[in-house]
């Protein structure tokens, strides 16, 4: 009985001593779990839920667990695209997003050309690769798109073509051109004496030249940046595109993931598209990243000359 009394009395004091030593204690470390649980669950959401029609895009690219080793999806998991993109804004405020955003507000083709660049600058150069394929004539008429995205422009050769096609049919279509304007290593080999001011060859300058010149400075915007950030950047803003070529590095890494980018700011019922599906690389560059993609998304690849063509819909040589 003493024996009961003892051990009843242990335990309430022992009961006691953790309350009273442990409250503050307990305290701390249901702090520090909820804190932990807190921090874990916002670093493991970067980003915003993609809108319904993105869906396959983002299941391709943002895994929540490592999946298993038998899965094709395993290779791609380190080509994650993690942006915090939000949702389309309208059309119409595509133009000013991008001025505000890019140059303080006003349009780059204001007081251009600047005195230093005016005297190196030709009235055209325009000099591109599948700029005139028949794709362009094939795709917009269908989609007849408010807003063009072109990755890798370089003069701008295919999209004055665009900006021609878009003005006859009497669309307000905004082309926004993604370029860095540094061309490429070892591109002056293509490109004789080309002028420059300390070493800087001028693209930017001639792009815009050229955009003056055939009066398309009102549906034409240059994105000054490596397609990578740019591309980013324009998910961030809700800049989504009708229609979106991707023409810029051709090995599979770059055409990778411009590819996955790109793909992400398609407004629904657009169209993804690229030129040389078919290259010297045959199936280790462009070509790999658009099978691939469209396998790992269940999409359809239609080719049209050199182009590849991916639609979100069945529109592109339909049957009606
Ligand atoms: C084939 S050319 C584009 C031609 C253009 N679409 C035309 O025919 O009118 C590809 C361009 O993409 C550029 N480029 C390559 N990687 C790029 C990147 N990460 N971001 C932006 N441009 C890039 C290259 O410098 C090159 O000027």
């Amino acid at each position: 009985m003493k024996t009961e009394q003892y051990q009843k009395r242990q335990t309430a004091t022992a009961t006691d001593k953790c309350f009273r030593i442990g409250r503050p204690t307990a305290y701390f470390i249901l702090l520090l779990l909820t804190y932990t649980v807190g921090y874990l669950s916002a670093s493991s959401s970067t980003s915003h839920p993609p809108s319904p029609s993105f869906t396959s895009a983002v299941t391709a690219t943002n895994y929540s667990s490592p999946p298993s080793s038998s899965s094709s999806n395993q290779l791609l998991d380190p080509f994650r695209v993690t942006t915090r993109c939000v949702d389309p804004i309208p059309s119409e405020l595509v133009r000013q997003t991008l001025l505000d955003r890019f140059f303080n507000g006003s349009t780059p083709f204001q007081d251009f050309p600047a005195d230093h660049a005016a005297k190196l600058l030709r009235p055209t150069i325009v000099k591109g690769w599948g700029s005139n394929g028949a794709v362009f004539e094939n795709l917009i008429p269908k989609v007849k798109p408010r807003t063009i995205i072109e990755v890798g422009t370089f003069l701008g050769a295919s999209a004055l073509h665009m900006a021609e096609l878009t003005r006859k049919l009497g669309l307000q279509t905004q082309i926004i051109c993604i370029y860095d304007f540094c061309g490429w290593a070892g591109f002056g080999d293509r490109f004789e004496n080309l002028p420059m001011i300390n070493g800087d060859v001028l693209l930017r300058y001639q792009f815009m030249q050229n955009v003056v010149t055939s009066n398309k400075t009102g549906s034409i915007i240059p994105v000054p940046y490596s397609s990578g950030s740019a591309l980013i950047e324009l998910c961030e803003l809700g800049v989504f595109a009708d229609l979106v070529e991707i023409d810029a590095g051709h090995d599979f890494l770059s055409a990778w993931s411009d590819i996955n980018r790109g793909y992400r700011i398609l407004r629904p019922g657009g169209v993804l598209f690229g030129h040389d599906y078919f290259t010297a690389a045959d199936n280790r560059g462009v070509r790999r990243a658009v099978d691939l993609f469209a396998r790992v998304n269940g999409l359809k690849v239609k080719v049209d000359g050199q182009h590849w063509v991916i639609d979100s819909v069945e529109l592109y040589y339909d049957s009606s």
